[in-house]
């Protein structure tokens, strides 16, 4: 981009801060992340969204429970706007409430990420301390999009702790650390990163390899901001809509309590 053509990335008057959540690699936990931590700052108070900017596999909805509802469409000074679900005190977006998953899977990348920049730009958020935004795997077309045109205050980066992954999850904070379009890497979320049964919480069996997300924070001089187990409920729980049963269980909530604060802290919210 040349000095006479500068990227002009565009603000939301009223969102404070915009947080995206990624990962080079595809089912590491990236949506459970992005809605425990959207849980977990509004129970702090924060006034919170929750974007689903995954057009592929969508799964807000069903975290959520929210497969049925549909959004109010309204018109404001001219322009179609539409009314975000609310839950658990979150606001809450994603083409899963308008579009058949099956039918979005098949999108080419400008449609994605022009169906991305439509729910950014018209849904009524209101005022916001933050949004969370959860995003697709990879480096594609959504990424890029969102870098370029908004106003990213950081992103998080969720892997699990195996090789292969962090490999994967390199390419993808190499594309947010862009000098041109990039954002503040706020930290790295390790997750599954070992396993401890309910009933014999002093147990912990590492499971796929160890050390992975320290090594990759400790590359790229960013904070590991947790360690997040594998916990049999979690799994069972977000599939059926229960985020606030997962937010409460004890070996979730206090991982959670701590990423919210580290970011919180490196993101404060100003009048
Ligand atoms: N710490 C965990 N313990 C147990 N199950 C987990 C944990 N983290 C995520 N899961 C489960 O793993 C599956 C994948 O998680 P999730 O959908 O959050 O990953 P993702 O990175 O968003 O995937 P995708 O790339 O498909 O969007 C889900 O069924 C989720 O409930
Ligand atoms: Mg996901």
């Amino acid at each position: 981009m040349s000095k006479d053509n500068p990227i002009v990335k565009k603000e939301l008057k009223e969102v404070k801060n915009i947080i995206i959540v990624a990962s080079g690699k595809g089912g590491v936990g990236k949506s459970t992340v992005a809605a425990s931590l959207a849980m977990t700052l509004a129970m702090e108070g924060y006034s919170t969204g929750l974007l689903d900017a995954d057009i592929y596999g969508p799964s807000l909805p069903m975290m959520f429970d929210i497969q049925q509802c549909r959004p109010t469409v309204v018109e404001e000074n001219g322009k179609t706007m539409i009314e975000p679900i609310v839950r658990f005190g979150i606001k809450l977006m994603s083409i899963g409430l308008f579009v058949d998953p099956a039918k979005a899977a098949i999108w080419r990348g400008p449609l994605a990420a022009s169906g991305m920049k439509q729910m950014i730009d018209q849904t009524q958020w209101g005022k916001l301390d933050y949004l969370i935004v959860d995003t697709p795997p990879g480096t594609g077309d959504i990424h890029i999009s969102l870098l370029q045109e908004y106003k990213v205050s950081g992103v998080v980066i969720v892997t699990t702790p195996q090789m292969l992954s962090t490999g994967d999850v390199q390419k993808a904070i190499n594309l947010y650390a862009d000098k041109t379009i990039g954002v503040p890497v706020l930290g790295v979320i390790e997750n599954m990163a070992w396993f401890t049964p309910e009933n014999h919480p002093e147990e912990k069996y590492i499971l796929f390899g160890k050390g992975g997300g320290d090594a990759l924070a400790k590359k790229f001089s960013v904070p590991l901001l947790a360690q997040i187990p594998l916990n049999e409920k979690l799994c069972q729980e977000c599939d059926y809509g229960k985020m606030n049963e997962v937010i409460n269980s004890s070996l979730i909530k206090t991982h959670f309590d701590s990423i919210a604060n580290q970011i919180t802290k490196q993101l404060p919210v100003t009048e």
